[in-house]
């Protein structure tokens, strides 16, 4: 299932049994149910707020984690070029077949690669983000990866993470802040399909949504804190 890469971060840190290692059941859920998972990130979509923020008209962006795209999409159109760093190769299919689908983004480019070993130079990009997908532990991140996407990140440039797991973690070391407001819910095709995956991913929940008939099910229902905040480094020119 996995490369030697992706089992030395992702294996040798947990109890190496997804029943009692959630980090390890959603890599193995990347590898074995990707499509599951894309319609899980489709209707958790990110504030409007968190987008706006993000800078536009810049020359080169990468993305680490980008995942099926839920923000590579909407980088597309900000950037001259896109680096978009994908570990697990089933999601990097179905990213590239969304670019394929997409207009305007035959500038982006999706390749393989880890937080704390990025394929790119040194000084590349004005905007190096990470979408959900960064975390303080080594084999998502951790302070190598830390160090990677700023090695990555020009004078100048934005270090960003988007929805951060660990904020007093990354405040630590030199990261703002910037949260928007506002409801938010995540927003599934219809009332079938939120049953359907809130029986597998927020199955506390799953009951009041059937009950209520729910298609859009605000985030204090499902118990997530939701994606409206991003923490952020302006590299000194
Ligand atoms: C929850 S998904 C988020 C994907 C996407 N950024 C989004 O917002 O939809 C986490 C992503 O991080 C990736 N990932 C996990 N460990 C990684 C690592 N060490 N380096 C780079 N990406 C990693 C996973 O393969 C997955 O695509």
């Amino acid at each position: 299932m996995f490369t030697d890469e992706e089992a030395r971060r992702f294996i040798s840190q947990g109890t190496g049994d997804p029943q009692t290692d959630p980090v390890l059941a959603w890599e193995l859920l990347y590898r074995i149910e990707p499509e599951l998972y894309d319609r899980l990130a489709t209707a958790e979509r990110l504030h409007p707020g968190v987008l706006e923020w993000l800078p536009r008209g810049v020359d080169r962006i990468v993305e680490v984690g980008a995942g099926t795209g839920r923000l590579t999409l909407e980088l597309v159109d900000r950037g001259r070029e896109v680096i978009a760093i994908e570990p697990a190769l089933p999601l990097r299919r179905i990213l590239q077949r969304k670019l394929a689908d997409a207009r305007h983004a035959s500038h982006t480019a999706v390749i393989g690669g880890f937080f704390d070993e990025l394929p790119v130079p040194d000084d590349d990009a004005d905007l190096v983000v990470a979408c959900s997908a960064f975390t303080p532990a080594a084999g998502h991140g951790g302070d190598a990866g830390l160090s990677e996407l700023e090695r990555v990140c020009r004078p100048g440039g934005c270090v960003a993470i988007i929805w951060p797991n660990s904020l007093d973690w990354l405040i630590a070391r030199g990261y703002r802040y910037e949260s928007f407001d506002g409801p938010m819910s995540v927003q599934f095709d219809s009332h079938k399909e939120a049953v359907r995956l809130a029986e597998i991913f927020y199955p506390g929940a799953a009951e009041e949504i059937r009950n209520r008939g729910l298609r859009t099910v605000p985030f204090e229902i499902v118990g997530l804190n939701p994606p409206r905040d991003v923490a952020f480094k302006m590299l000194p020119p």
